[in-house]
């Protein structure tokens, strides 16, 4: 039998990465940050002085990522692309802004289909992104759509990246949060948007801590994992 998925699609800033990783410790299991794979992607084809525009030749670097992730001593994450240390590279706006550009392509998304199932293994997976739910693992046990008002999304990416010692402007971030929304709603592959049996969760008014509480209730009261 495969392994159980725990599928957490939603908005950038809606606490995804946060809460996964939380419950992905919690339950011992594998975690799947998507984002970061478009993320590598954009970033390894402007390192290599791809066109922006060249949709073959992201593909190409897409299908043969070379990229570790691990996490450190005091648990932050590390990410290596072709033995360079890129976590923070990767973090910025620029980076996001070139991962929702070459996550429009469907040969991009189609080169890191097979990586991304290939994170569904025992004891289990929890796999943050915008089509987790959608198209990487339909048959996911429980799926989640996190939001959270677009004022607070912006707050929020504003303080972890002013914690990360990325100068931004809150104004200039709500924009740059916006246009990336919108193209990753209205691209014609994968487009982010709630699975129909996805379950909505709203952490506007709720800590990570509080939003894992609620994904835990629902997946004990799948049979998933114990209640307490
Ligand atoms: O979650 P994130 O901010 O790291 O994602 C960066 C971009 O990558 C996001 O704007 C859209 C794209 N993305 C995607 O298209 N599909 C995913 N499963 C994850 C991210």
């Amino acid at each position: 039998m495969s392994a159980p998925v725990v599928t957490i699609d939603g908005p950038s800033g809606a606490g995804k990465g946060t809460v996964a990783r939380l419950l992905a410790n919690r339950l011992g299991w594998h975690l799947l940050d998507s984002g970061a794979l478009y993320r590598l992607v954009a970033l390894a084809g402007e390192r290599s002085g791809l066109d922006p525009e060249d949709v073959a030749g992201h593909a190409r670097l897409a299908g043969a990522l070379d990229v570790r992730f691990t996490t450190r001593p005091d648990g932050s994450e590390r990410i290596e692309l072709a033995g360079q240390d890129v976590a923070l590279a990767i973090r910025t706006e620029t980076a996001g802004a070139g991962a929702s550009r070459v996550a429009r392509w469907p040969e991009v998304r189609q080169a890191l289909l097979a990586r991304q199932r290939g994170f569904a293994e025992s004891p289990g997976l929890v796999a943050d992104g915008r089509d987790m739910g959608t198209a990487i693992f339909p048959d996911a046990p429980l799926k989640i759509f996190l939001t959270a008002s677009a004022e607070e999304r912006a707050i929020r990416r504003h303080k972890q990246l002013k914690e990360k010692g990325v100068a931004v402007n809150l104004a200039d971030l709500s924009r740059e949060i916006e246009a990336r929304d919108r193209q990753d709603s209205t691209r014609s592959v994968s487009p982010l948007k709630p699975a129909s049996d996805a379950l909505h969760v709203d952490s506007s008014a709720r800590s990570p801590l509080e939003v894992v509480a609620v994904i835990w209730q629902h997946g004990a009261a799948r049979g998933l994992w114990p209640t307490a």
